[in-house]
């Protein structure tokens, strides 16, 4: 990437060499006292046989922030002269082959807001260590390829801290008058980043598993007292990811104790620690009445890939964060295809492609684009993006596809038993697809270092009787990357006869393909007796974006007729695209374009009962920021004023629709299966349109779902229809809600962002209003996320607001943010990304705010300002 801050050190790919020293086995002794903990530990050290190159005989060990009160080797003290800890590293001189090196040091967690390392949440101790967290625990060789046994006692006191937890399993344990000690083995080497430690006084949820071999493991999940209630899910996903991991990936749980630890203060969503996950609150806890039917699906998804891990990016890790794709990438790739195994395989592609093209592909396109394999960065935290992620999960699942199903299991297979143990790359990975394969995939490897969206441009015509079709594939520039190479490809396609029916494609009768595109320009051709309709991607087949000239009457086939749930939903959404961008371009009316739409989309109502949550996402709008960015210069205001007449001709047009579906779906039972789940969100989506349309009956309806809502799913849209609407009722609702809520901090996250998510730059003193509430808090990831997250990301109507007011509210909350907790701030300020869209007006003031944001920001944010301000 182009563009890093002058004196932040840029790590690179091409300097990778092996560690110098390896650490056979680590003995840490975690005291923790009220305003200091010591940390003693033993590190078992020896040099390290494969790197010959490495004669140097210092000793080189990560530490920030750490007071060091003693050092010694082999029992003996270290002179001062041999040593010295400057610029968080302390590097000692002339040590020997194998030694022991035992370091006291004091460390503040009480301190800690930027939750890296130890910190204390809600009255406990906890940690994070991935990335780079652990070297603020004690001094240590901190990568991920340097493996080692870790031997952890925690000391506390017994009242407060009556449950002291760490990785692997209870070993000994003892008391000390008021105080006491618990000693955790973990008998698998490790890297750093995996440990974890928790003290505190928690409620456990208990249960077993019997693996597929017969062991017994004990699975444990703590929270809060007054959370206990809320564990029963997490808990039964966690069952169900074992069993799926077992069944689709031959992977077994390893050690007897499995643990999930949920806190209230977390910068991610959760961390894999070995044996020992903490997850943040919102990603664990669940209850019908205080989380929302997404909220339920994320737990499982979170717990999920949590566990998932402890084979992809635990037993098997990463030998450098350049690798971080190898374990995220694939992780989030099994466990999307567990949530399509548990639920609507189809709904949850969509929801999962949705999530990509709406928010990797802008990252791909603009300022912070990277490769899946970066070749260098400044600061780790700010690499976990959804480039990594998601595209990385899409990296993987063409390999999925490529192979099939057999044989990619046995590149699994192989991948998982050949690395155990082991650091590795994600060449090592894809040379095992390759060699069960016999595949030659180096082409292929360029997804992962090649940044940006490949745009395809697919033409056709008829030629001799023949239907033909045409590829061409193109790569715009990225920072950084000027030229681009064509990128292995594959296309699953059908042709759509006018009925919508596919055609054969080939001898064999096949009315499917996959082709496979490897160069620029590629055209095939097939017989076909009349017409087609070209439904390409289908499933989504490769993380492009597709350039076809569909008429209007195509779209309509493929959304109402094509038997690929990804293909009508992307119908959908370029139906819905063309209509608004003529809107946002001042062309036409929204009236007239509802009533072009009408006839399909009562199609897809009327067979709404099939699968009510694919109806609805069918039936959904794109959304402003999506619609935003189709258009350059962008001004946010007209994208806003295009969107809510679009809304509201089709709340009209098809008004007794609505009507109907918001009447007939209410349940007078409480039912939690994923067709109840999808009738509420139709439901929801239903009254939205009401509610826009102006009939009098969604003001009715929203207070008596408000009144006696059955869930959180329900209370909470009624909320958000009474208030971004306005309807009568709208603030004592808020109002009720606030108390009935007080005291759910998760509930209160969720009124703090429906209030954020106002539209129209009149919600601005309200927002500011709420950041100074007694209930907000600046120290709380998720409270921020919740106000200034969703102002700056989902409220493009306020937060663009052409008076500035948005960007000074955005650029206050960075300064503050920054000093607490740098990682959230920088997370935080990607919400500018699209800075350059937007046009000159409003470009000059977003600039002038981040650029005073820029001049005290600390090095994670003014890494990102520095690549959005291109500076
Ligand atoms: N290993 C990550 C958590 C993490 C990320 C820790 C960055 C430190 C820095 C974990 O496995 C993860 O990916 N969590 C995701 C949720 C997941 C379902 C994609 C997260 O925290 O958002
Ligand atoms: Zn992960």
């Amino acid at each position: 990437m182009d563009s890093p801050q002058a004196d932040v050190k840029t790590t690179r790919l091409a300097d990778y060499t092996p560690p110098a020293f390896l650490v056979d086995h680590v003995q840490l002794d975690v005291d923790l006292r009220d305003g200091q903990t010591w940390v003693t530990s033993t590190l078992q050290l020896r040099r390290n046989p494969d790197n010959s190159q490495q004669s140097a005989s210092d000793l080189v060990l990560d530490g920030e922030c750490l007071t060091l009160e003693s050092l010694a080797i082999d029992g003996e003290p270290v002179a001062a002269d041999r040593y010295r800890y400057e610029k968080d590293q302390l590097t000692i001189e002339s040590v020997p082959q194998a030694f022991s090196l035992t370091s006291v040091v004091l460390i503040e967690p009480e301190k800690n807001t930027a939750l890296e390392g130890l910190y204390r949440s809600n009255g406990m101790y906890c940690t994070q260590c991935e990335a780079e967290g652990f070297r603020r625990i004690t001094f240590f060789p901190d990568r991920p390829d340097v493996l080692a046994r870790f031997t952890t006692t925690v000391r506390a006191d017994k009242k407060r801290y009556p449950l002291l937890l760490s990785n692997g399993n209870p070993v000994n344990q003892g008391e000390e008058g008021d105080r006491h000690w618990v000693t955790w083995e973990d008998p698998f080497p490790k890297p750093c980043y995996l440990f974890a430690l928790v003290a505190g006084d928690l409620a456990c949820l208990e249960d077993s598993y019997t693996t597929s071999s017969g062991r017994q493991v004990s699975l444990r999940l703590y929270a809060e007292h007054r959370d206990l209630d809320k564990l029963d899910h997490a808990m039964l996903s966690l069952k169900n990811a074992m069993r799926w991991d077992e069944e689709t990936y031959g992977r077994e749980y390893d050690l007897d104790i499995y643990m999930i630890v949920a806190v209230s203060h977390f910068n991610m969503g959760a961390m894999e620690n070995k044996g020992l996950n903490i997850f943040n609150t919102a990603c664990v806890l669940a209850h019908p009445s205080t989380t929302t039917d997404a909220g339920f699906q994320r737990v499982e998804s979170v717990v999920a890939h949590e566990y998932f891990h402890n084979w992809s990016g635990n037993r098997v890790t990463c030998r450098d964060w350049f690798q971080l794709s190898l374990k995220e990438g694939f992780t989030v790739f099994r466990d999307q295809q567990f949530s399509a195994d548990m639920n609507s395989a189809a709904v949850q592609r969509v929801e999962n492609v949705d999530f990509l093209v709406n928010h990797q592909f802008p990252e791909d396109q603009g300022p912070m684009a990277h490769p899946v394999r970066p070749a260098e960065y400044q600061k780790i935290d700010n690499f976990y993006t959804l480039t990594i992620y998601e595209k990385g999960a899409e990296i993987v699942r063409m390999q999925y596809h490529l192979l099939g199903s057999e044989d990619f299991r046995r590149a699994t297979d192989l991948y998982f038993e050949r690395f155990d143990g082991q650091a590795v790359t994600c060449d090592d990975f894809v040379a095992c697809m390759e060699e069960i394969s016999g595949r030659d995939l180096t082409q292929f490897k360029r997804w992962y270092s090649q940044a940006g969206t490949p745009v395809l441009t697919v033409t056709d015509g008829w030629k001799e009787g023949e239907y033909q079709i045409s590829f061409r594939q193109h790569t715009p520039p990225t920072p950084g990357q000027a030229e681009k190479q064509p990128l292995m490809i594959p296309v699953r396609l059908a042709l759509l006869d006018e009925a919508g029916e596919p055609l054969p494609l080939d001898a064999e009768g096949n009315r499917e393909k996959v082709i496979i595109l490897d160069r620029e320009a590629q055209t095939l051709s097939f017989d076909a007796p009349g017409p087609v309709t070209p439904s390409l991607l289908r499933g989504f087949s490769a993380p492009v974006v597709l350039d076809y000239a569909y008429d209007h009457d195509q779209l309509c086939r493929l959304l109402a007729l094509d038997s690929d749930g990804y293909c009508r939903w992307s119908a959908a959404q370029r139906l819905y695209f063309s209509a608004l961008d003529r809107l946002v371009k001042g062309e036409g009316s929204a009236a007239a374009e509802a009533q072009t739409l009408l006839p399909v989309l009562e199609q897809v109502i009327g067979r709404a009962d099939e699968d009510p949550a694919q109806a609805a996402l069918l039936l959904s709008l794109p959304g402003e920021v999506a619609l935003g960015d189709r258009h350059s210069p962008l001004d946010p205001g007209s994208v806003h004023v295009a969107h809510q007449a679009m809304k509201k001709a089709l709340g009209k047009a098809l008004q007794t629709h609505w009507l109907s579906l918001a009447e007939n779906l209410i349940a007078t039972e409480l039912e939690m299966d994923g067709r109840a789940m999808g009738r509420r969100q139709l439901r929801n989506l239903a009254l939205d349109y009401l509610a826009a349309s102006g009939h009098p009956e969604a003001q009715r309806l929203a207070v008596e779902l408000f009144e006696l809502p059955l869930c959180m799913t329900e209370e909470l849209a009624a909320l958000r229809i009474l208030v971004h609407y306005n309807l009568a009722g709208a603030n004592q609702a808020l109002a009720q809600f606030a108390e009935r809520w007080s005291d759910e901090a998760l509930v209160m996250d969720q009124w703090f962002a429906v209030q954020a998510a106002v539209p129209g730059p009149a919600s601005l003193p309200r927002i500011e209003e709420l950041m100074a509430h007694s209930a907000f808090d600046w120290t709380v990831p998720n409270r921020v996320r919740a106000l200034v997250g969703t102002l700056a990301n989902g409220n493009p109507s306020a937060f663009h607001s052409p008076d500035g007011e948005g960007y000074r509210l955005f650029a206050a909350a960075l300064t503050r943010l920054d000093r607490i907790n740098p990682q959230i701030a920088a997370r935080l300020a990607n919400a500018a990304a699209r800075m350059a869209k937007l046009e000159p007006g409003r470009r000059g003031q977003l600039q002038n705010a981040l650029q005073g944001v820029k001049k005290q920001a600390s090095d994670n944010l003014g890494e990102v300002l520095g690549r959005i301000l291109g500076a």
